[in-house]
């Protein structure tokens, strides 16, 4: 399903096949936690600026509308009519990160929702069920997310447990994929690489899981605190132990440096909600750049956000526009910032991979970086 179609160094240029169409890699999936993109973005508006894949929530979706709600309603493509690839994160870091008396089991994790507080057990069997009963394109394993400062006998600990966890979701998802009224019988399942910033940990746990041949491997546990020279130091030690011939994903990552970064060492998914919430704050991606549109100097400024983006804010509007809506508080104002820091990001993997095609992403990269270092026009 995943073809690798060239290589640069370590950098990654792949293809990967799925029931909702083909995915091109190196590829950054807009965020839709509770399946819509905040700031008032519509799937329709997702056509328009190059999402490939849209990705949602597990525990976001169980506990409102309700995955069996979602399931009744022929699943979350139909749901949110999106036909294109959806990837689910599998609950075990939201869990970890907003639900509240979390209390971690072998069997799984006992919390309280953070919307009504009512008692709620997810388990790597739960997780595959929820995902499954979503429906979409590829479901995440149940995994826990360590603090990225935890102490190393406590990750061992984890990551063992993680182990077990994930083969939990692998025979569970066989067992879904194989049921009569499943929707997506053909659901893919990624596991996800644990270890903190151990290096050791990581490449053993990389060792073990690649074993498991799955869809796909996640490196989860970065961009939780850690500086970002450990973050590439994780990825350098730890990407080569996973198998070449399928896709690698680094979640939650990142600012447009970390995905250069992060492609450069043989990353092919990335996922981040920099875009979309820099985008409600008026903070907008420019090749030169973040501007910040509330600077008074945008004031009576008539060009676009950027000059020559084809994104649908830079088509119609001047800064000083939506500048003024942000202002006024207006929707508006919000769904054109989301729209152009989507599009920027999209624009940018379409860039990198034609640069991995032609062979030359290193200068690309040097040129990307250098121009964004540029202070603000
Ligand atoms: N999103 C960002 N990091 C992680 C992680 O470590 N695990 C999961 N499941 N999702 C994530
Ligand atoms: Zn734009």
């Amino acid at each position: 399903m995943y073809r690798l179609l060239k290589q640069e160094g370590r950098a990654k240029r792949g293809e990967f096949e799925t029931v909702h169409g083909t995915i091109q890699t190196p590829v950054f999936m807009n965020v839709g936690t509770v399946a819509a993109i905040k700031g008032a973005v519509s799937t329709q508006d997702l056509e328009q600026i190059k999402t490939q894949v849209e990705l949602s929530n597990t525990y976001h979706l169980h506990v409102r509308p309700g995955d069996k709600i979602i399931k009744q309603l022929g699943g979350l493509h139909k749901f949110m009519s999106w036909n294109k690839p959806i990837l689910t994160d599998s609950g075990g870091f939201q869990v970890f990160s907003l639900a509240t008396l979390r209390k971690i089991k072998e069997e799984g994790v006992y919390f309280n929702s953070h919307i009504d507080g009512r008692k709620i057990f997810m388990g790597p069997e739960e997780s595959m069920q929820i995902q499954s009963n979503l429906a979409s394109t590829i479901a995440m394993a149940f995994d826990e997310c360590a603090p990225a400062k935890a102490e190393r006998a406590y990750v061992e600990n984890s990551v063992a447990r993680t182990t077990r966890w994930l083969e939990r979701c692998k025979a569970e998802m066989a067992r879904l994929n194989s049921q009569e009224d499943t929707i997506n019988k053909n659901q893919l399942l990624f596991g996800i690489n644990q270890g903190a910033i151990y290096t050791d940990i990581r490449i053993e746990h990389a060792k073990r899981i690649s074993e498991l041949n799955l869809d796909g491997y996640a490196i989860g546990g970065l961009a939780v605190g850690e500086s970002h020279e450990e973050m590439y130091h994780v990825l350098d030690e730890t990407v080569p132990y996973l198998p070449v011939n399928k896709p690698t994903y680094l979640m939650g990552v990142g600012t447009p440096a970390n995905i250069l970064e992060g492609v450069e060492r043989g990353i092919d998914f990335f996922d981040c909600v920099y875009p979309s919430r820099n985008g409600r704050h008026g903070h907008l991606y420019t090749n030169h750049g973040k501007i910040n549109l509330f600077n008074a100097k945008y004031e009576l400024d008539d060009r676009p956000i950027e000059e020559g983006c084809d994104c649908p804010a830079c088509r119609r509007y001047t800064r000083a526009y939506i500048r003024h809506l942000l202002k006024a508080k207006e929707m508006l104002g919000m769904r054109l910032c989301v729209l152009h820091n989507l599009y920027f990001y999209n624009t940018m993997m379409e860039e990198i991979r034609a640069a991995l095609d032609a062979g030359n992403f290193a200068a690309y990269k040097k040129n990307k970086l250098d121009n964004m270092s540029h202070p603000e026009d």
